[in-house]
């Protein structure tokens, strides 16, 4: 799969290190994992659990790599997060220095654009802490609405909802193809 300027390649146990130094990741753990650094073990069950997610519905986590220089930029898709609802949920975590360049707005697109050619959701979930401003916009700027709140480890986690019909914002992403 790939978009303007990402490639993009599910997570396989082969790419541990390199998906568990995303986790470890000051930047990327502040808000996602509440600060949290967890052992290389967490980052293996992810992997597990997105290989389960790409065989029951078609889409998972991606490794997300600079299409000019092959750098490692972050990851993207769907995961479960027990602790917020039993569904995958949209998520996106880019290393500081690729940020504020529209990129994690890129990576949501093209991962909403894959669920959808797939048909492997209806209602796409996300969640975000309310002091994440930035990526409350990305969720917004790809057209999720706020459906609710509940408390988080940073005041209020924002819960929203893309509904199907509103995937036509999702067109920033080239077409899919076989990754
Ligand atoms: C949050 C994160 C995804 C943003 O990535 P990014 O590539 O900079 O995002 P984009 O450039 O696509 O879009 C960011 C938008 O937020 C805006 N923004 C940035 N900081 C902001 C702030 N403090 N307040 C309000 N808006 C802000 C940007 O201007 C941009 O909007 P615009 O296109 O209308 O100008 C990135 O910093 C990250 O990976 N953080 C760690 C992991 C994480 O928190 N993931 C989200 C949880 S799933």
């Amino acid at each position: 799969m790939h978009s303007e300027r990402l490639t993009y390649r599910p997570v396989a146990l082969a790419d541990l290190d390199a998906f568990h130094s995303l986790v470890e990741d000051e930047h990327i753990r502040r808000y996602m994992m509440d600060g949290n650094v967890f052992p290389p073990s967490w980052s293996a069950g992810h992997i597990r659990q997105s290989q389960e997610l790409f065989d029951r519905i078609g889409v998972g986590l991606w490794l997300a790599h600079d299409k000019r220089s092959g750098e490692l930029v972050g990851f993207c898709g769907f995961l479960v997060l027990p602790e917020v609802h039993d569904q995958p949920e949209l998520v996106y975590a880019l290393r500081e220095r690729f940020t504020g360049a529209g990129l994690a707005t890129e990576m949501a697109t093209a991962s909403i654009t894959e669920a959808r050619s797939r048909n492997a959701l209806g209602e796409i979930l996300a969640s975000v802490d309310g002091v994440n401003r930035a990526s409350l916009r990305v969720l917004e700027k790809v057209g999720f609405e706020r459906v609710g709140a509940r408390p988080g480890a940073f005041g209020d986690m924002l819960l929203l909802c893309l509904r199907p019909s509103s995937s036509s914002r999702a067109r920033a992403a080239e077409p899919s193809v076989p990754s």
